[in-house]
């Protein structure tokens, strides 16, 4: 009933009339990274998938495979922390130029396509925004111009967003999060079509990025529960939303599932469910998130998401410390803000969690 992991780094084969072919795990075909990638395509309804050591090397293979020096990169200025890097710094040293489109503002993609450009790129849900750019009609322009659309879905899982149904080409995830689902593993996905799968393949040989085979052992076992576990994550994050909303000290809850949420319609349209992530914005900004933050005994404060208990983070110390508080504000991260990952606990106890965090605050 369970598959096995097959803890071997290498296989029999490599003499002249051998008619298999050569099996090394840095190949990515151990038969245990095979059967997870054949899962990790039929969840995204793509032709083919591949899973690899974590979520940065699945993005940064897969923007690597598209453009090369000389090409053109147009992507959302709405994006994790080590993503912005990734185009702002790694790409230009590699000769790609990489310019930024704000995703609220769906006409500007069509003005900044280059001859040159060769990817689209959108994080949907944005982190830790939770904004939810539409990827449909972005994936309508690079379709006119044959310039494939990837997108993070990092926050959504194929539970939530199967972007390949709303126009993108590529997914790419970090598995880290609600696919592993329990805080125990690093591991990326790229699911597409078989050809670009194959270009990723080819620079994870040579990058030495592919995931052990242990690990896409866990991920599979993961992956066994992730319905169920997406439906409470999704379930658990809107009732706290609503239960947070007009506690003293909070200024803003932010979550899809709320109708004044900027992106709500568009949320119930696209997705299955809202997503177990919820940003809260306290009154007094970072200092006093800072100290309402360690002041919380239920939930742990942890970078990272997607696991079966509540995280936080404050992502001006975490996963957006790279910028500039002034740009933090322009991508709609005010001063004050803390990102939920909301787990299986009961959101009232969340809830009661918080309370006595901003009392004892103040007492
Ligand atoms: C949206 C998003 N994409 C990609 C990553 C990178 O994933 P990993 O840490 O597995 O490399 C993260 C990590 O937090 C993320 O939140």
């Amino acid at each position: 009933m369970v598959p096995p992991v097959v803890q071997s780094a290498t296989f029999f084969g490599g003499l002249p009339d051998d008619p298999h072919e050569l099996r090394y795990n840095r190949y990515g075909n151990n038969p245990t990274q095979v059967s997870l990638a054949h899962k990790l395509a039929a969840l995204e309804g793509a032709e083919a998938a591949l899973a690899l050591s974590s979520g940065m090397a699945a993005i940064s293979l897969v923007l690597l495979a598209l453009a090369r020096q000389g090409d053109h990169v147009l992507s959302s200025s709405l994006l994790y922390g080590a993503t912005r890097t990734f185009m702002e710094k790694e790409l230009p040293r590699r000769g790609v130029e990489v310019s930024f489109v704000d995703p609220r503002s769906p006409r500007s993609w069509r003005h900044a396509i280059r001859p040159s450009t060769r990817a689209l790129y959108l994080e949907v849900p944005v982190n830790p925004t939770l904004r939810i750019p539409d990827p449909t009609p972005v994936g309508q322009l690079g379709l006119d111009r044959g310039i494939p659309l990837v997108v993070d879905a990092t926050f959504a899982t194929p539970m939530n967003l199967r972007p390949l149904e709303h126009g993108a080409d590529v997914v790419v995830h970090s598995a880290t999060k609600y696919m592993g689902g329990h805080s125990d593993l690093t591991a990326g996905v790229v699911a597409g079509a078989r050809p670009l799968v194959d270009e990723v393949t080819a620079l994870m040989h040579l990058y030495g990025s592919a995931i052990d085979p242990h690990t896409a052992w866990l991920l599979d076992r993961g992956l066994r529960t992730l319905p169920v576990r997406m439906e409470a994550h999704n379930r658990g994050a809107t009732e706290l939303a609503r239960r947070l909303q007009g506690v003293p000290g909070i200024a803003e809850v932010i979550h899809p599932s709320l109708p004044e949420h900027p992106d709500h319609a568009l949320a119930s349209e696209l997705m299955d469910g809202p997503g177990g992530m919820l940003g809260v914005v306290l009154e007094g900004g970072d200092r006093v998130a800072e100290e309402v933050v360690s002041r919380l005994a239920l939930m742990a404060v942890a970078p990272s998401l997607g696991g079966v208990e509540t995280l936080v983070s404050l992502p001006h110390l975490t996963s957006h410390r790279a910028m500039s508080q002034a740009a933090r504000e322009e991508s709609g991260i005010p001063s004050g803000f803390i990102r939920i990952s909301v787990g299986l606990e009961e959101p009232a106890d969340l809830e009661a969690d918080i309370r006595q965090a901003l009392a004892s605050r103040g007492g």
